[in-house]
Formats: structure tokens, sequence, C-alpha cells
């Protein structure tokens, strides 16, 4: 879908997202045709960068981080001509003056954006001087990176100065997990398809199963991660935002607010975990050294150099939705950083069948499950039992119906950011948070904090390479269920 001539103005241009995800992606949608000529983006930070240097950043950028069969030497020029750059400070007034006459430039009706791709920290600064100097226009966005807050206390101050300078209609609060293709396909499974919504609720689905691991550590934000955690750092949205979509029910139509209201009410469902089950429930971890994609890798607290931190790299939970649709049903969620391979999934598992009429077959009858497939190799395989062929008698198998849509389609998989990047200059925020449901999801995640605090629980042990700590197995086990095995 075409969209109209936009300014992007990316603060922390320079910066980390900037150069491995912002300006690939941007690259990407103009290399396709998708972005009108008109169209600018600067690049804005406190660093002192001319235009001519800031173009030399994005190629390296785009020669790093875009697959060489996307390179075209036309279409890196036309795209580096699109950029500028101003030096601003989001705690001084310089530069904003000429950003302010660089943007008026364009008409009224030129779509104007604004990418915080900043620290935390500076959110707010940054809001401010975007509305106290007279930037915003008619057509304007803000474009707000996680982490909104470190808790709900926080995340509320910062969703009220934002909202002291805009409207929610302006406001774009990226989840990236949202953007990925199978993310989106899982609304399109649930809801383009009959099959599904009768049997999508506790009378046929036994359980629910979220992965997001990683095999990467630290990353160079060793800063950051410290004092944040798995639990902020990666439940409080990308996987509360999954759980969302598996369990809300279907909204009238596929526009922001309507698919949002249904989130908010899966969120404010959730039932609560405190200091009287938190230790039932969850599970903290601390990635040890050990071995990752075949080399030797340090610890956690080496990687760190501080042998103190009790920041947990790995949670599990077992959550549950507290409605008449998944009353019962678990939730099982858990993600780690040092993990044994890189693997997100949604698995879905049916209920039983209620009787074996195979009595003397080979072979056991297996649950079904539907196993939506994050990353890598995104697809979907839905596993039946079937009859092994041959005329050798009755031996029962369970096999997948495999839809890898690497295989079917044949197309790049594009980057979540470059479908998030074009939605918010169309004005498109079904796949971005609401100011309640961030709050609401720190409700819910408040309280576990607290309970670790109080309970004292320190995150246990795990060898880097493996799938985190005993006891992220024994949640699960205890249950008389599994963890999928990844194929
Ligand atoms: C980010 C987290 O939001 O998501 C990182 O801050 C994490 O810690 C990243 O590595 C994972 O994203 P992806 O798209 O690589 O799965």
């Amino acid at each position: 879908i075409p969209v109209e001539p936009f300014d992007y103005v990316v603060f922390g241009g320079n910066g980390d997202l900037a150069e491995r995800k912002l300006l690939p992606a941007l690259y990407h949608r103009d290399h396709d045709g998708q972005i009108p000529d008109a169209s600018r983006i600067i690049g804005a930070s406190r660093s002192e960068i001319s235009d001519e240097d800031y173009r030399a950043f994005a190629r390296r950028a785009i020669e790093k981080h875009v697959d060489a069969a996307d390179m075209h030497q036309s279409s890196i020029d036309r795209f580096l001509s699109r950029l500028h750059y101003r030096k601003v400070d989001a705690r001084a007034e310089e530069g904003w003056d000429e950003l302010r006459a660089l943007l008026d430039e364009a008409g009224e009706d030129c779509v104007r954006a604004f990418y915080l791709a900043v620290g935390p920290s500076l959110f707010a600064d940054f809001a401010r001087k975007i509305g106290e100097r007279g930037l915003s226009s008619a057509n304007m966005r803000l474009v707000v990176e996680k982490p909104v807050g470190r808790d709900l206390k926080s995340a509320c101050e910062l969703n009220r100065i934002i909202a002291d300078h805009f409207t929610e209609e302006q406001v774009f609060r990226i989840d990236h997990y949202l953007g990925k293709e199978t993310v989106q396909n899982l609304m399109v499974l649930r809801f383009a398809n009959a099959l599904y919504e009768p049997i999508w609720n506790s009378a046929h689905i036994d359980h629910v199963q979220i992965t997001v691991a990683e095999s990467v550590g630290l990353e160079g934000r060793a800063g950051y991660y410290d004092k944040s955690g798995a639990l902020r750092d990666m439940v409080q949205n990308h996987i509360v935002q999954l759980m969302c979509l598996v369990a809300l029910e279907p909204p009238a139509a596929l526009d922001a607010d309507a698919l949002r209201d249904e989130k908010l009410k899966v969120l404010r469902a959730l039932r609560p975990i405190d200091a009287l089950n938190v230790e039932s429930r969850t599970v903290r971890g601390q990635y040890k050294a050990g071995a990752s994609d075949g080399s030797a890798v340090k610890s956690y607290l080496d990687d760190l150099g501080n042998g103190e931190s009790t920041t947990e790299t790995f949670v599990a939970i077992k959550a549950e939705i507290n409605n008449w649709r998944w009353a019962g049903v678990p939730f099982y969620l858990r993600t780690g950083k040092r993990l044994s391979e890189r693997m997100s999934e949604i698995v879905v598992t049916f209920r039983p069948i209620p009787h074996s009429i195979f009595a003397g077959a080979a072979g056991n009858i297996v649950q079904n499950q539907l196993v939506m497939r994050l990353q890598p190799n995104e697809g979907v395989k839905q596993w039946l039992m079937i009859k092994d062929p041959g005329p050798g008698g009755m031996r029962l198998r369970h096999v997948p119906l495999d839809m890898s849509f690497a295989e079917s389609f044949r197309v790049r998989n594009p980057d979540a950011y470059e479908r998030l990047l074009m939605d918010v200059i169309r004005g498109n925020q079904t796949l971005f948070m609401r100011r309640d449901e961030v709050e609401a999801a720190w409700n819910w995640i408040d309280p576990i904090l607290e309970a670790w605090e109080e309970k004292g629980m320190k995150p246990q042990g795990y060898t880097a390479g493996t799938w985190g700590p005993s006891s992220g197995v024994a949640l699960i086990e205890r249950d008389g269920r599994t963890w999928h095995e990844p194929d």
C-alpha cells in the first residue's frame, strides 16, 4: 500500500538500533519502491556529524545488515540521497531551531514521524522538546521504543508526560514482536479459518507454551540489561503481547482499538502472581560459563564484570487467565539469554482424545499440537496422528502438516521493523501498544518483581548453551507436561 511523503526524524540516529534495524529496514522499503520521492530521513543526536558523514554511516549500516542479494548501487544511492542529519541535544536548546527549519521546508501535509531510538531516560526529555519547540504538526507521530518505564509507576509517569504534548492517536509504542510475520499470521490463522476458533478454548486446549529463546548474551548492552533483567526486557512486552494474541476474544474488526480493547481484557484477567504463589509459578535463572554456538562463553557475572548481580537472564512462568475461555488452561512462558539455540515459538496443545479404539495398535496416541514458529524458519505445523503407510498392520504415527513460509512462498521474510516503520507513516496503530495496555502489563509484572524481592528469590545458575535451570523444566513437568522439543 503506497504511503504519503514523509519526514522520519530518528533521534539516536547514529546509535545501535538505527544502525542494525531502522536504516536497513527503511532501505528495504525504499528498494521495494515504497518510499515516495519527496520523503526524507533525518538522523539526529548529540554528535557533530555532517550530512555526508551520516550518509557514510548509513552506507556502512546497509552493507553490514542487508543481504548482498538486496543491495543495488542505484537503490543505495537513492536511499542515501534522502538522508540528512541535525545535531540536537534533548537537554539543551541548541540545534532545535535548525531542525524545525529543516522540517518546515516540507509542506503542511507531509507526514512527520519522530522516532525515539534513544535510551529510556531521555524519552520524556525528547517528548517535551518536540512539543515545546513547536516541532509537532497536524500530521505528526511519535514512536516510542521499549522499555516504556521500568515499573507501573514510571510507565504511568512517562505516559503522562507524553500525553501532555501529544494525543494517544499520535503515539506509537513499538513492540517489534508484533511486526513479526508469524505473529500477524496468528491472527489470520485464528480469524480467517473456520477450523480453529470453535475449539480455541479450555474445553479443547490443554495448555499453551510460549518460548522466546536466545543464544546471544549481553551484546554490549550490559548497562541496560543488568538494570532490567529478562522479566522486564522480554516478558512485560514481547511475551505478554504474544500471550494476548493467543488468548484474546475475536475483535469485531481488525482496527487498532478493537484489537487493543481485546488485548486489554486479557491483561486484566491475568491471575496475579505475588508472594503467596511466586515460588510455585516462577523460575529465575542466570547463566554460568558454558558454550554457545560451538564456542566457550563466559558467565553472566564475568560478562558484566560484577560478581554481585542478581539480575535474571532466564525466566519461566506458569500464567493463568481468569476468564470463561481459559479457566484452568496454563500458559507456560519462558525466555532467556545464552540458551541452547535461538528459537521462538508458540505451541498450543489440544486435550487428549476421550477414548482410544486402537488398543492393539503399535505407537502411542500423542495429543495434537499446533506449533507456530516465529524464528528461525518461520512457519506453522499442525501435528496430527496418522496411520503409518503400508500393509504391516495398524501402526500410529505423529506427523506434522508443515507450512514453512520460506518453502511455500520463496520470498524474503521482511524484518518486523519494515512493517512497523511504514505503519507509523500510514497512521495505523493496530500493531502498537496503547497506553492502558502497557500499564496493565506492568500491573501484572510489578507484583512478581516485588514477590521475588520479598521472598529473596535469587536466580538459579544454568550452564550457558542449555535450556535454562532444571527448575524451569520442573515447573512444567510437575503438571505432567513437557516443554515442546524444537525440531
Ligand atoms: C529486545 C530485547 O526487545 O528484543 C533484547 O531488548 C532481545 O534483549 C531482542 O535480544 C530480541 O529480538 P529478536 O527480534 O532478535 O528476537
